[in-house]
């Protein structure tokens, strides 16, 4: 059994007194669960504060981003060890945002991914066509391309280690979310695409969804069999709602 991961992306979000209220919150209204695993990504002045205040919580830390360099002149960077260093479990690579709006290539992401593993983290990978990119039915097209970058780079092996995330980029903090039914599809899609390579890989990775998953839509989206958790946004930032969303999960396992 894969198990459900439901994982806040808090993106550039947050202060310290708004993170412990809203950590806070969690805690105290925490599923107990031992197979849902909630994750939360904070901005990286907040890991190493945060990290602390997880400690003994079970809900495990992660990154938004990574350099795919290990140490030196890189103004600005943040090694993979040194987010190992402070606590972090996990790291997104490759968010629609940062291959968007920060120019981030395939070959980029996959540097990224492998840079991270080597490090000991555990890679969340997002992949994702945009509005246009569907309409044109690219979709498949679009995702084997971000998805083969990976696989190619790191191995089909490194899958064992890592998490995938869809998120179609005209869901992200759109309030448009991908029916149960789009979303699925997609999935299956990406876990035939793993098992043509092996199959015990893709029965075994988590695949999650995100895209305005909300408290009222995650049971829909995460009650399909292709379908691990979610990577929540918006909802993220409220702890009622990302509890609403975790009980989604809890509830289906
Ligand atoms: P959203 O963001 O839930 O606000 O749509 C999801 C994401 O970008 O990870």
């Amino acid at each position: 059994m894969r198990g459900y991961l439901v994982a806040g992306n808090w993106k550039m979000n947050g202060s310290n007194a708004a993170n412990a209220e809203l950590v806070d919150g969690i805690i105290a209204g925490m599923p107990q669960s031992d197979s849902v695993e909630l994750l939360v990504c904070p901005p990286f002045p907040y890991l190493a504060a945060m990290a602390a205040k997880l400690s003994g919580t079970g809900i495990a830390l992660g990154a938004q981003n990574v350099s795919q360099h290990e140490a030196g002149a890189y103004t600005g960077e943040t090694a993979p060890s040194m987010l190992g260093d402070v606590g972090c479990k996990y790291v997104i690579v490759g968010h629609s945002e940062r291959r968007a709006i920060m120019g981030e290539s395939s070959e980029t992401v996959a540097a990224k991914f492998q840079a991270a593993q080597d490090a000991g983290l555990i890679p969340l990978l997002c992949v994702g066509e945009s509005q246009q990119q569907r309409e044109t039915n690219q979709t498949e097209a679009v995702i084997d391309e971000q998805l083969n970058a990976v696989v190619d780079g790191s191995g089909i092996e490194a899958f064992r280690r890592a998490v995938i995330a869809y998120e179609p980029v005209w869901a992200i903090g759109t309030g448009l979310t991908a029916t149960p039914q789009q979303a699925q599809d997609v999935h299956r899609h990406i876990r035939e695409v793993l098992a043509a390579r092996h199959q015990d890989v893709a029965a075994t990775v988590k695949i999650l969804y995100g895209g305005s998953v909300k408290g009222d839509n995650a049971a829909g989206l995460f009650g399909k069999p292709d379908i691990d958790g979610g990577l929540i946004g918006g909802a993220s930032l409220k702890s009622a709602d990302f509890l609403a969303i975790a009980e989604a999960a809890w509830a289906l396992n």
